[in-house]
């Protein structure tokens, strides 16, 4: 069925704002999230004994105190898994309990079993547990200085980066340190394990990855794939933290079930939750860029080193997205992109929204920052002229850009922001405001859609029509927020021409669509939604086919419409009468769906080739005020223009666009993770760890999804991925924060602010630009 033409003639199923299926019971609190399942009799309630000491040998472990205490049914150490003790999605480096060795304050080390939660924490409080310390590396610079690596340092190279800087009118370079950040999910970590028969295992995960926590449980248990199904309704939010790491306790829960054939659950509290599970990388990078006198790159020569904790977990993907992203927007002309991957005895860091990409971009957008105020230029206008065109440039790793639309975006942005204006304003009020300083930034997003996985880009569906007319819709994706259910479930209604009731959306189960990749990589509606479109279509071809048998018309006059099925002139019949009719002439009304992503490739041996389907663009305009004489700081206006292509579903879209840019605005300015020396997380709850809340959200917040958008590639209906780039906006946010600490000595001299832009490193960064202009207050 065309897209278009007798568009208005069709149920608007597609790119209608259409709520969150889950809406109103989200708020009404009647969403079921797995503690929230009915418990089954003869629970036990699992609680994970952790290792105290980042890097040491165990040299006794008793549990027989812990085994003893009252309502424990079982303790679970490594002696107790009956097949491969690893739970790492690749590298095989990441047991479920150490055997002798622990690896990061935190790391699970036994579980306890017992009738209650309170029982089976008070008896793990028990273990007696000696170490022998062992040095442990924690921080990037460390681990560097002992070549701690979790894989060896990889590069990408377009043309001579260091002969083109070293050729070019100007030179600048820096260093820049970001931290990590934790996914602060409102649901933890939690699994539930019921056993059935022939030690078959029905497992309710909170993961974005199912089919790996099937297929790791039966590893680790030694059983077959088919042995074990898992279940996932929705999650609390996922944002990468439980792409992998869900898996380690559903795995724990599993071999808690199997061993005392009883139902088993684990949910991790806050504190737990934020102490052993990874986050968002911290990174450090060092940058050097040759430009012209129009503040044109002539190269750009990137450095980056990640901490990546003490497994592989995700990070040689996460860190290969840093690269792809170091040049943002821009066309660096030539480049040189070195990434090192540290191992350190802190917990294994993982996907999180932007996957490395929001970590690779930042040193880009100092450098451009830099460039301008060398020069004495407004940063946008430095920004534009660097923005990749619509020729094809070749992008470091060998892809051409032939999508881009940075500079009709911020074109329109700097326009319907007043930028220039606004810029004249904040020169103005800073110039008569002694303590308090304004900062403005504009600044851009492209972020490559595909996983760079190669097979991770494919999908399955599963849809059936029932006789009378309502149709089951499953897929391989999983919700956690983001709307994948309602959106795909609109592209079912659309093809069948049914309204969206007709569609029941229901939970991702691996029995019913297997083999599934994590959703992720923002390509969850991507690969779904083409997924289910082809099984609708399939059934769509049978009725069809059906119809034109019975009536004697050619297949293509059989058309789905909101009235019924059209055959040719004839007549028109409800869809329910035709589903009937097929059913008693046993025409199947069930079928699988597939889709793969075409057309993408990438050589890593050589980090050529077209990693990315598509690019999503955006751009954010942000203004701030800090004060000088403590640091406080607030954003007070954004402006965002970003790019969906043709949506999906505005209303959904805009959700993820402001929340994605609240998100990365805490990473940048208010979310720090403090390790103290011994390698303890020390900000493990939200009195220590601040996240944005209400208050935070500027008062002027002006969202608009780029209307002309749409998708130059035929996704589907043409919309474009959203989950992960509105992330990236918020990195106006941070520039801005710089431009109002330069401002303190007229640009004279570039911040030496590292993310986040706490107000304590705010003020540190003043006093440090007033001392190195010789500015006195
Ligand atoms: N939005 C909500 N509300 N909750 C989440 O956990 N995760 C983000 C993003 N938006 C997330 C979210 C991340 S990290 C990704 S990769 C995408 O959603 C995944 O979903 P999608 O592929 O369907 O966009
Ligand atoms: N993004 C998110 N998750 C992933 C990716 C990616 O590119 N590759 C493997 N897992
Ligand atoms: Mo998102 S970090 O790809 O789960």
């Amino acid at each position: 069925m065309p897209d278009s033409g007798a568009a208005s003639k069709l149920y608007a199923a597609v790119h209608a704002p259409l709520a969150h299926d889950s809406a109103e019971k989200h708020v009404a609190g009647e969403a079921l999230y797995i503690d929230d399942l009915p418990e089954p009799t003869g629970l036990l309630h699992l609680h994970v004994g952790q290792s105290t000491r980042a890097h040491a040998g165990i040299v006794r472990l008793d549990l027989s105190a812990v085994r003893a205490a009252p309502g424990v049914a079982c303790v679970l150490t490594a002696a107790d898994v009956p097949g491969k003790n690893d739970i790492s999605p690749i590298m095989g480096d990441d047991p479920m309990f150490p055997e002798a060795v622990v690896r990061f304050i935190g790391q699970p080390l036994f579980a306890v079993a017992a009738e209650t939660l309170p029982k089976a924490r008070a008896a793990a409080a028990l273990a007696i547990v000696e170490y022998e310390d062992l040095p442990p590396l924690l921080t990037i610079e460390a681990a560097q200085a002992a070549g701690s690596t979790i894989e060896h340092s990889q590069v990408m190279r377009l043309g001579d980066a260091r002969a083109a800087i070293a050729a070019a009118p100007h030179a600048l370079s820096g260093e820049l340190a970001m931290g990590g950040q934790d996914h602060f999910y409102l649901e933890g970590q939690v699994a539930l394990v019921v056993p059935g028969e022939d030690g078959d295992l029905h497992v309710w995960s909170s993961t974005q990855n199912p089919t790996e926590t099937q297929h790791l449980i039966a590893r680790t248990l030694g059983i077959r794939d088919h042995a074990v199904l898992v279940e996932v309704r929705r999650m609390g939010g996922g944002f990468g933290g439980k792409e992998t790491q869900s898996v380690h306790y559903a795995a724990i829960a599993a071999l808690a079930a199997t061993k005392t054939g009883r139902p088993a659950k684990i949910r991790l509290d806050r504190d737990d939750d934020m102490v052993m599970t990874g986050k968002r990388h911290a990174f450090r990078t060092r940058w050097a860029v040759g430009f012209d006198a129009a503040g044109v790159l002539r190269g750009a020569a990137f450095e980056l080193a990640s901490r990546c904790g003490h497994s592989a977990d995700l990070s040689i993907a996460i860190n290969d997205r840093a690269m792809f992203h170091s040049d943002n927007a821009y066309c660096l002309q030539a480049a040189e992109i070195v990434s090192h991957r540290l191992r350190t005895n802190t917990v294994s860091d993982t996907a999180f929204r932007g996957f490395g990409g929001p970590q690779g971009m930042m040193a880009i957008e100092r450098a451009m920052d830099a460039i301008a105020w060398t020069l004495g230029k407004d940063p946008l206008d430095v920004r534009l002229a660097n923005l990749y065109g619509v020729s094809g440039e070749l992008t470091p790793y060998g892809q051409r850009v032939t999508d881009s639309i940075a500079l009709e975006l911020m074109t329109e942005l700097a326009e319907s922001c007043g930028y220039r204006a606004r810029r004249q304003a904040v020169r103005a009020w800073n110039a008569e405001n002694r303590w308090l300083k304004r900062g403005l930034s504009l600044t851009p997003v492209k972020f490559g859609i595909s996983f760079t996985a190669n097979h991770l880009n494919q999908a399955g569906a599963l849809v059936h029509v029932y006789t009378d007319g309502s149709i089951h819709l499953n897929h391989g994706g999983t919700e956690m927020g983001q709307g994948l259910n309602v959106k795909v479930a609109q592209v079912v209604a659309h093809e069948f021409q049914v309204p969206l009731s007709a569609v029941k959306i229901s939970a991702t189960r691996t029995d019913k669509v297997p083999n599934t990749s994590a959703t992720a990589a923002s390509s969850g509606s991507d690969l779904n939604g083409m997924a289910a479109q082809d099984a609708a279509r399939t059934i769509k071809d049978r009725l069809a086919a059906f119809s034109a048998q019975e009536f004697g018309v050619a297949a293509e006059q059989v058309v789905f419409t909101p009235d019924g099925v059209r055959i040719g002139d004839l007549e028109t019949i409800g869809f329910t009468e035709l589903v009937r009719r097929a059913y008693f002439n046993r025409v199947s009304l069930s079928a699988a769906g597939y889709y793969r992503t075409p057309e993408i490739h990438y050589d890593r041996a050589r980090h050529q080739g077209r990693p990315f389907y598509y690019f999503a663009y955006g751009a954010a305009c942000s203004e701030v005020v800090i004060d000088t004489l403590t640091g406080e700081n607030k954003v007070v206006r954004v402006d965002i223009l970003h790019d969906v292509g043709r949506s999906l579903n505005p209303a959904v879209d805009a959700g993820q666009i402001e929340g994605g840019f609240i998100q990365g605005m805490g990473w940048l300015t208010t979310e720090e993770l403090v390790f103290d020396a011994a390698g303890r997380l020390t900000t493990h709850a939200p009195s220590t760890y601040k996240i944005p809340t209400a208050g935070d959200r500027p008062d002027v917040f002006n969202l608009a999804i780029w209307e002309r958008g749409e998708n130059r590639e035929a996704t589907i209906h043409r919309s474009k991925a959203v989950g992960e780039p509105p992330l990236m906006l918020a990195i106006s946010v941070f520039s801005a924060l710089t431009d109002a600490v330069a401002s303190v000595a007229d640009h004279a001299v570039l911040p030496d602010l590292d993310a986040p832009a706490t107000p304590e490193r705010i003020l540190r960064a003043v006093e440090d630009v007033r001392r190195r202009a010789g500015r006195h207050v």
